[in-house]
């Protein structure tokens, strides 16, 4: 029976933004009336704030979480001839840049609990030609940074953290920016710290790589038509910058309130069988980005249609991991070489755990997910379970 009491999206931007709509609007207009759209001082306070949040010196605003990848990538001269070892479990952007310089992207598979870059794994990959390690922290947790640090350190590789989906994340005690070289983040809207748009950031603690930066986002340059660098467009603008400043103070709350989410999800789950609950490893502060589960017994998908049914919104983070890609075949890739990548793929769902949820909405998710097996069960008896 359809069930239409209650749609849960996997995301409210509208919810969010009437909740803080007098001051973005403020914000805003007083941007487009100053007629000063680039890289501003209200930018660069930006940049500052952000930085220290994340536990870096310095952030250098870009036009997106892909553009921070890309410049981190160019900052560390990476191009031709050279391997950048990352996850295949993640999305196209983390790949997508290192193929873009003509590098290539060399896959190591993903832990079963995290979803993150198995350093094991990461370790057998390493040749003379590997010139970067590109781990991802990936749905709000991060990976594991004390293996991956030594084993970076022992071969003196440097690590770009992609905290696209992590900013507020820490790992043992230390902010997530402290753990790599370049650490780059994403505000596409639906982030946990989201623009109006498009927009990004590198984080580094390194002087004359985050000098660089500041060149390569700006054609090379600093303004004034002397071209250092090859280098690119990708400048934070202020009315992107107008918004998350508004947006950046309630970010802790967002977070508190998504962990929060996860607890009543993790607690309403303990005992439904078939489903696995998110590992969150006790050295992490996951942020969950996403609340994903692994369905077991190749449910995924007809749980997937169940919660549609009902109006309830989930996502695959990542139907298909990137070797299996049309696209990344290339590299060598083929079905079996990721093992635990591709059972992620098949087994992966999240549920809504927007800050926005309300404990009507959670409860009525938590509720028909457990409905679902409940069915099931008595399916094998000859029911069906809806
Ligand atoms: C893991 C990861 N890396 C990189 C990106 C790229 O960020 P953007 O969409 O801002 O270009 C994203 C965004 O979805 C992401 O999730």
């Amino acid at each position: 029976m359809k069930d239409t009491a209650l749609n849960v999206p996997m995301a409210d931007l509208r919810a969010q933004y009437q909740a803080l709509a007098p001051e973005i609007d403020d914000a805003v207009l007083s941007v487009l009336r100053s007629g000063r759209f680039g890289l501003t001082d209200s930018v660069a306070a930006l940049e500052s704030d952000i930085a220290m949040l994340c536990g870096a010196e310095h952030g250098i605003g870009v036009n997106s979480g892909t553009d921070a990848l890309l410049l981190s990538l160019m900052a560390l001269d990476i191009g031709p001839g050279d391997e950048v070892i990352t996850t295949p479990f993640t999305f196209v952007a983390t790949v997508e840049t290192i193929a873009l310089l003509g590098a290539t992207p060399v896959f190591a598979d993903v832990d079963a609990g995290t979803f993150n870059l198995d350093p094991e794994r990461t370790a057998e990959k390493i040749t003379r030609k590997t010139k970067a390690i590109l781990p991802v922290h990936l749905f709000g947790q991060m990976a594991d940074m004390d293996s991956l640090g030594k084993l970076a350190g022992a071969h003196n590789l440097p690590i770009i953290g992609d905290a696209a989906q992590a900013i507020g994340c820490a790992y043992c005690d230390q902010a997530v920016a402290r753990h790599s070289l370049l650490t780059i983040l994403s505000f596409y809207p639906t982030k946990n710290l989201g623009a109006a748009g498009d927009a990004g950031m590198v984080l580094t603690s390194d002087e004359t790589l985050a000098e660089k930066l500041r060149y390569l986002r700006f054609h090379g340059s600093k303004g004034t038509y002397h071209y250092k660098y090859v280098g690119i467009c990708s400048r934070l603008d202020a009315v992107q910058a107008a918004v998350l400043g508004v947006k950046l103070p309630h970010l802790p709350d967002w977070n508190e309130q998504r962990r929060a989410n996860a607890a009543f999800y993790d607690t309403a789950f303990a005992e439904t069988p078939d489903l696995i609950r998110p590992c969150c490893l006790p050295q992490n502060v996951h942020t969950y980005h996403q609340y994903t589960l692994r369905i077991r017994g190749g449910q995924r998908d007809a749980l997937r249609a169940f919660l549609a049914e009902r109006g309830i919104d989930t996502g695959v983070f990542y139907p298909q991991p990137l070797h299996l890609q049309e696209a990344y075949v290339g590299y060598g890739g083929k079905p079996g070489d990721y093992p635990e990548a591709e059972r992620a793929s098949a087994e992966v769902l999240s549920l809504p755990v927007m800050p926005e949820l309300t404990e009507a909405q959670r409860e009525y998710v938590a509720d028909t997910v457990r409905a679902f097996f409940h069915g099931k069960n008595h399916a094998s008896k000859g029911d069906s379970p809806s």
